[in-house]
């Protein structure tokens, strides 16, 4: 009989910097407390067996098949990274517990991904280390289903230590552990609207960022002066999208500095900016999801974020500890579809 191999990884939150991390610049996730947890066995053959508790039947695909835009992708993808580090000679039998709902803008795919090569990794004496497994993921969403992301999700859940966030310089891959406030907690809301990073919106988003990168000739948005990208003649769209990257570059570093300082409203001040050039510069949020965040301000959250890839999915805020309950009960009762995640703190 072969051998089982287990792993978990954790759903992510990122409390600021959303679409900076293919642009050169800084992100600040932290790992949830859902998370999913992947037991996996090695077969002789090239079946790929995945059972999860979020799905009724099984998926029996084959090594040999590409993406079919189905639950499933992730973990053949996976497998086939597997063989390629050298960790699996053949398919896998696998099983998924999983407590991170999809859609949500909290990196269930990666995570399952993460999941997925992780326990493979436990299957050789001496396996890859995490940031060469983010790194090996990111190749799976990126060249097996085809979504152009960049490195945060991965490395966050990757890497990413309960009760702290992860201050990543995706230029560098350097990475700071950064402690959330003892008083407050990130609260993560679903909004009720969910997406996929597969729909085509990222992509799109994608590529008018790549437009920017070609007028300016570099890789690097978020690094990018103010003053300059304001008097380019590049398009309106493309510029927008360049004036959100760097933008939001500066707000990460400023959320960075306020939570190491303390500072709890300026965080909160960075969180709230960070949407409204989501809103009004990325175009990434929706008309619910905006209602949705200035709820969470005027119901007493000291900021608030629609989080992830946008389109969909869930918002962060920041909210006192003592005041959580009451703050979230009127929340979901003024936003029906609405729901409650999960809150990390320090
Ligand atoms: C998704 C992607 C990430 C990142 C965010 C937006 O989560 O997987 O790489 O681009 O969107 O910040």
């Amino acid at each position: 009989m072969s051998e089982l191999y287990t792993a978990r990884a954790p759903g992510r939150v990122n409390l600021i910097g959303e679409h900076t991390d293919y642009n050169g610049g800084m992100v600040l996730p932290a790992a949830l407390t859902v998370g999913l947890e992947a037991t996996l066995m090695p077969r002789a053959d090239t079946t790929v067996a995945v059972s999860s508790n979020g799905y009724d039947a099984p998926a029996i695909r084959n090594l040999a098949d590409d993406a079919v835009g189905d639950w499933a992708d992730p973990c053949v993808g996976a497998i086939r990274e597997a063989n390629a580090l050298g960790l699996l000679k053949g398919g896998a039998t696998i099983d998924i517990v999983s407590t991170i709902p999809e859609g949500s803008g909290l990196s269930s795919s990666a995570a399952l991904i993460v999941a997925v090569l992780k326990a493979a990794r436990e299957a050789v004496v001496e396996g890859p280390g995490d940031i060469e497994i983010a790194i090996a993921a990111r190749r799976v969403e990126n060249n097996y289903m085809g979504v152009p992301c960049g490195i945060m999700d991965q490395m966050a859940v990757a890497l990413a230590t309960p009760g702290t966030a992860m201050a990543l310089d995706t230029k560098a891959m350097a990475y700071g552990v950064v402690p959330l406030p003892a008083n407050h907690e990130m609260v993560v809301v679903h909004s009720g609207l969910t997406r996929k990073l597969t729909d085509g919106r990222y992509a799109a988003r994608k590529e008018e960022c790549d437009a920017a990168k070609r007028h300016f000739g570099t890789e690097d948005l978020c690094l990018l002066d103010l003053a300059t990208v304001e008097a380019s003649d590049l398009d309106e769209v493309p510029k927008k999208r360049a004036l959100h990257c760097l933008t939001e570059n500066a707000r990460v570093h400023a959320a960075i500095a306020a939570l190491d300082g303390g500072h709890i409203e300026r965080f909160g001040q960075a969180m709230n900016a960070s949407h409204a050039s989501m809103r009004d510069l990325f175009e990434m949020s929706l008309p619910e999801i905006d209602a949705l965040v200035a709820s969470a301000v005027e119901l007493g959250a000291v900021g608030a974020r629609l989080t992830g890839g946008g389109f969909g999915g869930c918002i962060v805020a920041c909210v006192e500890k003592d005041l959580r309950e009451e703050w979230l009960e009127a929340l979901l009762s003024r936003h029906p579809r609405a729901r409650f995640i999960d809150a990390v703190g320090g």
